[in-house]
């Protein structure tokens, strides 16, 4: 079971109930809305009956009561009449007038033309029979309904833009403490094989000496594993400190590694490596031969038997970069593996430890501030990895 399943799981979950989270809020404001809505509808037809009632009625003590109850029902409206002209008014800016008589207040026509439209658009009319005629009772959503109408979408925002912010906080924090992990794991491997590779070393000297034999096939064999220990010692190193980048071509570079590379595994594999030799990168040597190992290595994993791993190296001309193809005739990734396969801990061999691709993807990004990816693969067919490098000054054979 690889942790990035469960992952996957999980983000499909959360997603799940933030959608839910969302909708109920939204369903249960919009309900609350609908109530306070029709509550307003009441209060506006009230509002008109006893803007109606005034009217019609002499009684002092009823007037009274109406006023009351008119003033307690407060929702903006406009009273207008058949012609559509306006009456009175109820709850808008008592410093305007649409009225030009009201000298003690800003003459603005405009203003209620406006709120006049709007109300229109929101609610149908009240009809009021006054006097005979027939008039027209607009109104319009409280101050407070249309603030909960907006209130959940900004509340949501808010929220969103909350999660957004915690999440690139944690995942920048949790990705420092992974890089201290790698370099301070690599240091200290580099520094505990330090000592005893160099012991080795001096052994396999003094042997040589005390036995005379220089070029006994034992000693040779045994001064190259040594050999090859300081590599991988050398490697660690590397990854743990700022590593130097030098100019190199990148073809020679490629093809030294996998004429090392191809004598030490089945001969059933075909290695070519094509391409423009004249390109050169800033390429740390150590680390890089190891990226090409690591990639090589999944290539001879991902083949069963037969097949051809193929390099080729060309010049992205348009934006001076260095395409590093490689190819392989194995059993191929899935599309949606692409991106899962470079995180760590994902594999899918017995002994894998789902490492070699993140740490090439390292190497690359981090310490070449270049760009890996699987160009194309099919299953059952083979695997293309594409990697792309700045290329640096142009390579000059020296004459
Ligand atoms: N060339 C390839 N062809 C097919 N699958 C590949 C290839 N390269 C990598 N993979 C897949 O990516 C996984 C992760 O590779 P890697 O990080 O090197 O870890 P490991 O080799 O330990 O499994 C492999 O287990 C394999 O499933
Ligand atoms: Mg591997």
């Amino acid at each position: 079971m690889n942790p990035y399943q469960n992952k996957r799981r999980w983000k499909y979950l959360l997603l799940f109930f933030a959608i839910i989270i969302a909708a109920s809020s939204l369903w249960y404001t919009d309900f609350l809305v609908e109530r306070i809505s029709k509550s307003e509808r009441t209060r506006a037809e009230l509002w008109s009956q006893s803007f109606k009632k005034m009217f019609e009625t002499d009684d002092d003590e009823m007037m009274n009561y109406l006023f009351a109850v008119r003033d307690s029902l407060v929702v903006p409206a406009i009273v207008t009449n058949e012609k559509d002209s306006i009456i009175t008014y109820v709850a808008l800016d008592t410093s305007r007038t649409y009225d030009k008589i009201e000298t003690d207040k800003k003459y603005d026509p405009k203003y209620f033309v406006r709120e006049l439209k709007s109300m229109k658009s929101q609610h149908q009319a009240i009809t009021l029979e006054l006097n005979g005629k027939t008039s027209y009772v607009y109104y319009k959503d409280s101050y407070l309904l249309t603030q909960l109408r907006f209130f959940p979408y900004i509340q949501l925002s808010v929220i969103a833009i909350f999660l957004i912010i915690a999440y690139t906080t944690f995942n920048s924090s949790r990705r420092s403490e992974q890089n201290q992990v790698w370099v301070g794991l690599a240091k200290e491997t580099a520094h505990q094989l330090g000592t005893p590779i160099s012991s080795l070393m001096a052994w396999v000297e003094l042997l040589k000496d005390k036995f005379n034999a220089e070029d006994d096939p034992l000693i040779l064999q045994m001064e190259n594993d040594v050999k090859r220990l300081e590599i991988v010692a050398d490697r660690f190193s590397k990854i743990g400190s700022k590593p130097i980048l030098t100019s190199h071509s990148v073809y020679e570079t490629i093809k030294d590694y996998v004429d090392y590379f191809r004598v030490r595994v089945s001969d059933k594999i075909e290695f070519v490596v094509t391409g423009d030799e004249n390109q050169e990168a800033l390429l740390n040597i150590p680390l890089f031969d190891w990226v090409i190992e690591n990639i090589l290595k999944n290539a001879v994993n991902a083949i069963e038997g037969r097949g051809k791993i193929s390099v080729n190296i060309v010049e992205n001309l348009v934006k001076e970069q260095i395409f590093v193809d490689i190819t392989d005739t194995g059993k191929g990734i899935p599309r949606s593996k692409f991106d899962a396969i470079f995180q760590p801990g994902f594999t899918t061999r017995k002994r894998g430890w789902g490492l070699g691709l993140s740490l090439t993807k390292r190497i690359i990004e981090n310490y070449h501030r270049g760009q890996i990816f699987v160009k194309e693969s099919e299953l059952e067919k083979g695997t293309t990895f594409r990697i792309i490098i700045k290329s640096s000054l142009k390579y000059v054979p020296t004459t």
